[in-house]
Parts: C-alpha cells; structure tokens; sequence
C-alpha cells in the first residue's frame, strides 16, 4: 500500500507548519468548530485519532474527559512538535501508518480523524480495519478533503472571477474519476486520492457503519467578519465531514 510521508519533508513541514500557525486558515476558522459540534461525550472513552499531527486534539479529548487517547501519525516531525506541545500521561503517540491499525491490539471507543483520510488509497480496506478496532456502539469522526476539492487531476480546481474581481463559481473535474492525484503543496509530488461522495458513504456503509451525520461546512458569522475572503466557501464546501457508528459486532 502506497503511503507518502510528506509531511516529513522539510519544505513541506515548514510550509504547512507557517499555515496553521496564521490565524485565519481554514482548518482552525471552519473545520475545526464543525468538527467540535459533532463531537461526542468523551467522558472516560478511549480514543484513536488518525494522523494527529500535532496532538492538539488529542489534548482536547483530554479535556473532555477521555480517559486514555492514541494518536498516531506517519510523520516523526509532526509527532515531534506533538510531544513538545500536547503531551499529557493519558497520551500516547505512535509512529505508525493509520493504515496499519489492524495491528493494534486494543479496541476503542472513538475514532477521530482530522483532514488525513484523503492520504488513504484504499478507503473501503481501510474503513472495515477502523470498524474492527471500535467497540460496539463506539463513534468514528472524521473530516477529509471535499471530493470537489480533490477531484481535479494535478489539483486544478479554480475560482471563476466576474468582471468585479469577485469570486463567483468554481470550475473542477475528473470527478467520477477516483484514483490518486499527484499535486503541487509546497512542492510538487503530494500525492493524494479522489473518491466520490458515494465511494467514501459506500466504503463506510458496507463496512457495517451507521451514518449518523455528514456536513460540508461553511464559515460562521465571526470568521466571515474576522477574514471577509472566506464569503467564497458559500461557491463550493472545503470540507466533508462524517460521523458514523458501530452499532454491531
Ligand atoms: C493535514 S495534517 C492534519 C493533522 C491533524 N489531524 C490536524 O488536524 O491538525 C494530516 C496528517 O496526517 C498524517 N498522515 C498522512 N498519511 C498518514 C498515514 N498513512 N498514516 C498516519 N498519518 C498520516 C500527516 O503526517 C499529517 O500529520
């Protein structure tokens, strides 16, 4: 199975890294409170988040009560500035790929994911290994890529402009094209895969999940006041957003 590390990559690192640590990108100002309104009672549940990065949620289902929490991630640096920011002795980070959980020898209660899954080439192997290491009637949550987003090849996808300058649509293809997408972030060569809707609430389904809620959030009031350039998420969805769970064995 094809697992990039890029965020092993220096230049990538460093990018990325200036990204999250500017105050008006997109994960902190839409995915992220989308993410926070879906989450479930933690209180005293073991939790498994899939490419943690820097374990900034993994701190914040300590706060909400989990009683142990595992993250893991491909990447030693991510998992660096993980160990130096959000440690905690309910914590613990594996180097490992979220591809590899079948190896794990515990069960948990939640499966949370932020932005990650899209890095994943066999979706439908992968969800039934994440519904085997939930207990039943434990939660998966997670939020990828929108498929508008990652389906045009070489990530062509672009805002059409009226004669005002303003954003008014958004051009994309390839999309009942599924497969893996080689782009340019940072550098070139970031490879990523392309499913549809129905392949990811497929992959889902048949591995025995419950779909409890999708959503392809948009910015709230105060990130439309705070960075007025977001307006243009009301074109297209950034992100796509599942919450499912296991109800069986
Ligand atoms: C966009 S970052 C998101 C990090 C974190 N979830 C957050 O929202 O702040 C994606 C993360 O997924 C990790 N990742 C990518 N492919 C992975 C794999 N196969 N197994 C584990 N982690 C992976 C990357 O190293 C990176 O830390």
């Amino acid at each position: 199975m094809s697992r990039q590390n890029i965020f092993d990559n220096e230049l990538f690192f460093n990018g990325y890294k200036a990204l999250r640590d500017s105050d008006c990108n997109a994960n902190d100002l839409i995915e992220q409170p989308a993410m926070r309104k879906l989450m479930p009672d933690l209180n005293g549940k073991s939790v498994l988040d899939l490419g943690c990065g820097y374990g900034h949620n993994c701190i914040d289902f300590i706060s909400r009560g989990a009683a142990r929490v595992v993250g893991i991630d491909i990447s030693e640096k991510m998992l660096a500035v993980a160990k130096e920011e959000s440690a905690h002795s309910k914590i613990e980070y594996r180097n490992m790929s979220m591809t590899d959980i079948q190896n794990l020898d515990e069960k948990f209660d939640f499966i949370y994911s932020s932005l990650a899954f899209h890095y994943v080439k066999d979706f439908d192997a992968f969800a039934k290994d994440m519904y085997s290491v939930l207990n039943i009637g434990g939660q998966l949550l997670f939020s990828q890529e929108h498929p508008i987003i990652t389906s045009t090849v070489d990530g062509a996808g672009h805002f059409n402009k009226n004669e005002n300058g303003e954003k008014v649509s958004y051009t994309f293809s390839n999309y009942n094209q599924p497969g893996e997408r080689k782009i340019h972030w940072y550098v070139d060569g970031v490879i990523k895969y392309h499913r549809t809707f129905s392949n990811i609430i497929n992959a889902l389904a048949k591995a025995g999940f419950v779909i409890e809620e999708v959503c392809e959030p948009v910015p709230e009031e105060w990130v439309i006041e705070k960075v007025p350039a977001w307006i243009k998420e009301y074109i297209k969805p950034n992100f796509l957003i599942v919450k499912a769970k296991k109800s069986n064995g």
